[in-house]
């Protein structure tokens, strides 16, 4: 059954071993430890037969919440679950009179930047050759709520 799990501090172990199946560059244990400790960080994973397949973790402000990590497994994409998730962080920032969502993405990002342009997204800049080892842009994305 498909479940959404507010991720906690508890649950360090199961975002570590998902962030590193997802990212090349992914968060340490202790990065993750830290961000799950934050009272400003919401965090949720979608849970199949208790195993995260998708998640995403955030920070937030009165001003607005920024998608610092967003990611599935590699076979369960294309399901629309990180959009779920999209949907779920949005549903969070209304209900806290938060008026924006933010994020970015690298520019060859292509399966990230589809996603949130179909969850309505705009470009609001670019930071030019971000990545600095790859000499590639940082595109900085809103949405407005
Ligand atoms: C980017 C990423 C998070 C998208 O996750 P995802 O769970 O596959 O995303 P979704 O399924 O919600 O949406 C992606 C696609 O699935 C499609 N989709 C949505 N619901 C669907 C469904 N029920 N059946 C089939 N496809 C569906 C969406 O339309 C979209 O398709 P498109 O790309 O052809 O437009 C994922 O590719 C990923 O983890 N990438 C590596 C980490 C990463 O780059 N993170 C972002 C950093 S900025």
């Amino acid at each position: 059954m498909n479940k959404i799990l507010h991720l906690k501090k508890e649950h360090q172990k199961l975002v570590t071993n998902v962030e590193k199946e997802v990212f090349p560059n992914n968060w340490t244990s202790e990065q993750i430890t830290l961000h799950l400790e934050n009272k400003f960080s919401w965090n949720i994973g979608l849970l199949i037969n208790n195993k995260i397949v998708s998640y995403s973790l955030c920070l937030f402000n009165s001003d607005y919440i920024e998608i610092l990590r967003i990611g599935t497994l590699e076979s369960y994409r294309s399901r629309g679950f990180a959009s779920v998730l999209i949907s779920n962080v949005e549903e969070f920032a209304i209900k806290k009179s938060i008026g924006k969502i933010q994020l970015e993405l690298k520019e060859n990002n292509k399966n990230a930047y589809k996603l949130y342009t179909s969850k309505n997204f705009k470009i609001d800049s670019i930071r030019k050759k971000y990545y600095l080892k790859e000499k590639k842009d940082a595109i900085l994305m809103s949405k407005i709520l």
